[in-house]
């Protein structure tokens, strides 16, 4: 009896001994290393006092409590979603805020993410509900000052700027439970329960774990802001990613004024639709209608670009595809890529040279998604190859037609979902033709107010664009000097 009490002071007592954390996977090693072997990652290794996150006296002394097993068939309390007012927000959250979730907001400095969810929050506040900002970055005059840029100072938002987890919860257990809390950022938050620095992996998991704590027993929803590091991952969270229900990550171009709120991933809703935003001078405006925002700035009849049908989760996006295609002073051509696949781009310009007889190893490639989209469709393959064609064939393609259709390696062109849809699209922004899969034509309404022109394999495509061009130089040197300058939009992405 006395001896088993004797055993267990050491190790409840004991000083927790140290333990270095990968700050960017969360992986623990009990002595200092270079790399980090669970996710390969130089240098990141950080030394953090050993914790579990339960301080050492409740630890020692807690004994586990019976709860009561509850139905699958209870009755809810409330309505489970309540929708922010912000359609697009409302899209790719799958319809609202879900009562007791947790939901992480990641993305560049600057992207707009302080201002979408004072938007949100002051929204939400208008509407009867109580809603709750606690930033970790900025003052609370500071909040203020974009709050009245925003025309929304009058909101009944309720703000505070603290750091402190316990005492957030502290303050919000009081009084009604706020049906929507912010917490910008979760990277400023920490906890007594262990010491590590704030913005470290430890005081950031303990921190989202307090918060999510919070979120499940009283029913709130949170939204935690994460910071994005510079390759793009939510930084030290990645822990955090797999802890809360939902992860957004807002994009965009930091000189364009388009920002996309994508779901990386979604407990309660789909994680393909986007969510599309314009920032102006009075914050984030909501882009209904996608289409016309990105073939807005349309370069008409300049040879490399194609307008491609797509389809972002249940809504046709039409947008510009841009390829240029020049000869390269380079042993290795150049491939660079924004907002596609470059194993797509790669399999595309393998099929060109192997089926249609296009010699593209003497090139370099620049692709690009114009607007700051990002395409995941197979469905892009014609468009982008009609693109590349283009650019080396120097001939520009009509521009009243979209393009849309999946390539196979065999060089044919094969069909893709939703037909109607993007045919309907394109007919609604004033395009005349589509030039689409043989196979798809009997997916297509017959009043769908374009002339469809299909097109079975790759070839046929090549050598129709090819007919109306007129090439460009090849070889390797006697292009001119400025064709070979990387545009700038490439340049950070280059290894
Ligand atoms: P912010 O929401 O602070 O970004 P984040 O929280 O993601 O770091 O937004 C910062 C940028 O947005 C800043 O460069 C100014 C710009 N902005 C506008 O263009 N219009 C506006 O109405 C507001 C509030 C900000
Ligand atoms: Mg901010």
């Amino acid at each position: 009896m006395t001896f088993s009490f004797l055993m267990a002071i050491p190790t409840s007592m004991a000083k927790a001994s140290p333990s270095f954390v990968c700050q960017k996977c969360g992986a623990a090693y009990n002595r200092w290393q270079g790399k980090c072997e669970s996710c390969g990652e130089w240098n990141t290794l950080v030394e953090e006092a050993g914790d579990s996150g339960v301080p050492v006296s409740i630890r020692a002394k807690r004994r586990g409590r019976p709860f009561k097993l509850e139905s699958l068939a209870g009755k809810s309390v409330d309505a489970p979603r309540l929708p922010s007012g912000m359609a697009e927000l409302d899209r790719v959250t799958g319809g609202g805020f879900v009562r007791g979730s947790v939901l992480l907001v990641g993305g560049d400095p600057g992207i707009g993410k302080s201002t979408l969810l004072t938007q949100a929050t002051s929204l939400m506040a208008r509407s009867g509900h109580r809603a709750v900002y606690i930033s970790g970055e900025e003052a609370v005059a500071q909040v203020r000052l974009r709050a009245e840029r925003l025309g929304l100072a009058a909101a009944p938002v309720e703000l505070a700027a603290e750091t402190s987890v316990e005492d957030i919860i502290a303050t919000l257990s009081e009084g009604a439970t706020p049906r929507l809390i912010v917490i910008d950022s979760i990277q400023t938050m920490w906890t007594d329960t262990v010491e590590s620095a704030p913005g470290t992996v430890t005081q950031v998991r303990a921190s989202a774990q307090a918060l999510i704590r919070f979120a499940k027993k009283s029913g709130a929803a949170i939204i935690l802001v994460g910071h994005v590091t510079k390759d793009g991952q939510i930084a030290g969270p990645r822990v955090v990613e797999h802890m809360v229900d939902a992860v957004l990550s807002f994009e965009g171009e930091g000189s364009q004024q388009f920002r996309i709120l994508r779901a990386v991933k979604n407990r309660f809703g789909p994680t393909d639709e986007i969510g599309v935003f314009e920032m102006t001078g009075l914050g984030l405006r909501e882009v209904a209608n996608p289409s016309e925002l990105f073939l807005s700035e349309r370069d008409l009849g300049s040879p490399g670009t194609a307008v491609f049908a797509g389809i972002e989760g249940t809504r046709p996006v039409l947008v510009e595809l841009q390829a240029l295609v020049a000869p390269t002073t380079l042993g290795t051509p150049r491939r660079a890529v924004v907002g596609w696949d470059s194993a797509r781009l790669s399999m595309v310009l393998a099929v060109l040279e192997a089926h249609c007889g296009v010699k593209l190893s003497g090139y370099d490639v620049y692709f690009n998604v114009a607007g700051g989209l990002r395409i995941n469709e197979p469905a892009a393959d014609l468009a982008a190859a009609a693109a590349l064609v283009s650019s080396l064939a120097n001939s520009p393609l009509p521009t009243d037609a979209v393009y849309f259709g999946e390539i196979s390696l065999s060089g044919a062109v094969r069909p893709v979902a939703q037909t109607a849809a993007r045919l309907k699209e394109a007919a609604k922004l004033g395009f005349a033709r589509a030039i689409l899969p043989e196979t798809a034509r009997g997916d297509a309404p017959s009043d769908a107010g374009l002339s469809l022109q299909t097109v079975g394999g790759l070839t046929s495509l090549v050598a129709d664009i090819a007919a109306r061009g007129t090439p460009r130089p090849a070889g390797r040197d006697n292009a001119p000097a400025e064709k070979n300058a990387t545009p700038a939009r490439f340049r950070r992405n280059e290894g």
